[in-house]
């Protein structure tokens, strides 16, 4: 059955904490030429309007949010949720260096359990992060993002994909996760099975190549 093939997650909370926080100074230099132009065409295809209120889960380095916040000018309101404080400093800073910290609010905390009221927000966004999650907690944490957007809000999700199969080079990432899952963290996961499982209506979605391996952009919308 499709997701029980999925590698399991061995690390704690805690411990992705004090990896994020480790490499948070230096995870642009080495994540964005793999990832960062698969997460600005999730951005495009989630088509984030002014005055919309937007979360993103795993904000990261904020190189998103920043375009986020962009997007939905003076009278939006973005908000990011991230696991790990130093992430959050690195972000806090690019945000006021760009003058838009004051249309942002920064959570750190696990996105298993989202701090936000029923039905607040128009769009999601998750980049890189989702696969991050075990197993049995990807449909909570997507039951946790429909549960704050509006009806009718959409979620824009871009993962590493096992959906269309397996390759040799997929199996070799996937032996490499298994073997050194601390420092190979994101592993292929089912996205668009997880969405529909976690009742998401498929808007649209997109195959990737990450360096050779698949991916996939799936925009999905509450309904
Ligand atoms: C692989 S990075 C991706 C960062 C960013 N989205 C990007 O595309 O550059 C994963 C991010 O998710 C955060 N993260 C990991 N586990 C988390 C959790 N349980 N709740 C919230 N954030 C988490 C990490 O701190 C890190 O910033």
């Amino acid at each position: 059955m499709k997701g029980q093939d999925i590698s399991p997650v061995s690390r704690t909370k805690e411990e992705a904490r004090r990896c994020y926080d480790r490499i948070s100074r230096v995870y642009d230099y080495f994540a964005a030429p793999f990832e960062r132009k698969y997460a600005q065409m999730t951005l495009e295809r989630l088509s984030i309007q002014e005055g919309e209120t937007v979360l993103e889960i795993g904000f990261g380095t904020g190189h998103c949010l920043e375009r986020i916040a962009q997007s939905i000018g003076q009278s939006g309101r973005a908000c990011g949720i991230d696991i790990s404080p130093g992430m959050l400093e690195v972000t806090r800073r690019r945000l006021s260096k760009a003058g838009l910290m004051d249309r942002v609010t920064l959570h750190c905390g696990d996105a298993a359990n989202l701090p936000y009221e029923d039905n607040t927000f128009d769009a999601a966004f998750i980049s890189f992060t989702l696969e991050l999650f075990d197993t049995p907690e990807i449909p909570r944490v997507l039951a946790e993002v429909k549960r704050v957007l509006k009806a009718g809000g959409r979620l824009g999700v871009v993962s590493m994909s096992r959906e269309n199969g397996q390759s040799k080079l997929l199996r070799l990432y996937e032996w490499a996760h298994c073997k050194w899952p601390r420092y190979i963290d994101c592993r292929p996961i089912y996205l668009e099975q997880s969405l529909k499982n976690a009742g998401y209506e498929i808007k649209s979605k997109t195959k990737v190549r990450l360096l050779g391996l698949p991916g996939e952009i799936v925009i999905g919308m509450k309904a």
